[in-house]
């Protein structure tokens, strides 16, 4: 392949860790993020000259654009940054990936649908119920309108562990309940929780493919919170005495969630020829770091 490099933008956040770590011999790398921690190119995707000159300097064949404001009551409290960053700051990589003459895969969310029919494949409407869903279609339809090449990979419920990231869903859950901390998790809520390093070998295998659009990457189990729970403290050997059930409208959080909003996956096992492994498997893999989880989070 003439041009291999790949930007990798948001390389602080959780997936970007993965996009830098995970094994990969087909793509050279150059992490960028918000703050320019390890030696990564500085990009705030909220400033557009400072994206183009990133964007220029490295001349990638692709962008991976794995930055956001991924709070979602934190987008509900401030829809200002939320645009910002999702609307605005595509646009702004949009604008330089044309520029340059790169391509962009975005990363979007489950949270576009509304949640009201269960699994949902890529061509089914979107209609989102919160400030980041909306924020996140919007970004979308800029991608899918642009001049550039475009990917927009959606994805569900992140786990796995790195040490310099916040908990994710998993990660709670084992660090709490190793803590023997009590915790209360919703039945109502299902979504097919993603094992991070997959969808991280998932996108470096689609951006060798002539793919264009919008494309679903999710794990193989569609689950509710509070099985997902279940399935960990099985694994892992948790006290599932620990853990209550509750109903979202119980739990009260701001911004309104889609509650059965998993992903189906036909689309891209044909395109990338990856099935996704089950959850159980998944989480037995963590378990060979249980003891870091629990050092890091406890
Ligand atoms: N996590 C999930 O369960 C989940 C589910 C579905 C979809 N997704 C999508 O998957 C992608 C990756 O999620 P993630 O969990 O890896 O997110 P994350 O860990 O919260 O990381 C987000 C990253 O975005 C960066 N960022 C925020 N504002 C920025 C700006 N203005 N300019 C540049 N960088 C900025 C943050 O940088 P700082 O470190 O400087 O704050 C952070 O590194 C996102 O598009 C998210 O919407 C995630």
């Amino acid at each position: 392949m003439a041009n291999n490099r790949l930007l990798i933008v948001g390389a602080s956040g959780f997936l970007g860790h993965a996009l830098c770590d995970v094994s990969c011999d087909d793509w050279e790398r150059t992490p960028a993020s918000r703050s320019g921690q390890k030696g990564h190119l500085v990009v705030d995707l909220t400033q557009p000259t400072l994206v183009h000159e990133v964007v220029a300097q490295v001349r990638p064949r692709w962008v991976i654009n794995s930055a956001a404001m991924t709070s979602v009551d934190g987008c509900e409290r401030n829809p200002a940054l939320a645009r910002a960053i999702h609307v605005d700051g595509t646009r702004n990589l949009v604008q330089a990936c044309e520029r340059v003459g790169c391509g962009l895969v975005n990363l979007s969310t489950n949270y576009v649908f509304d949640g009201e029919k269960g699994r949902y494949a890529e061509g089914d409407e979107a209609h989102p119920v919160n400030v980041y869903g909306q924020t996140k279609l919007e970004s979308e339809v800029i991608l899918l309108n642009a001049l550039c090449p475009g990917i927009v990979v959606r994805t569900a419920v992140l786990y796995g562990f790195h040490p310099s990231c916040r908990p994710n869903f998993v990660t709670w859950a084992i660090s709490s309940l190793a803590g023997r901390e009590a915790i209360r998790v919703v039945i109502d809520e299902w979504a097919n929780p993603t094992f991070v390093d997959e969808l991280a070998a998932f996108i470096f295998k689609l951006c060798g493919t002539d793919f264009r659009g919008v494309v679903h990457f999710g794990g193989a189990d569609f689950l509710t919170r509070f099985e997902m729970v279940e399935r960990i403290c099985a694994v892992m050997g948790l006290d599932f005495s620990l853990v209550s059930s509750i109903t979202s409208a119980e739990f009260g959080q701001l911004a309104q969630r889609p509650l059965r909003a998993g992903l189906t996956t036909a689309l891209a096992r044909t395109l990338c020829d990856i099935v996704p492994a089950s959850f159980e498997h998944n989480l037995r893999q963590l378990k060979g770091v249980f003891h870091k989880i629990v050092n890091t989070y406890v």
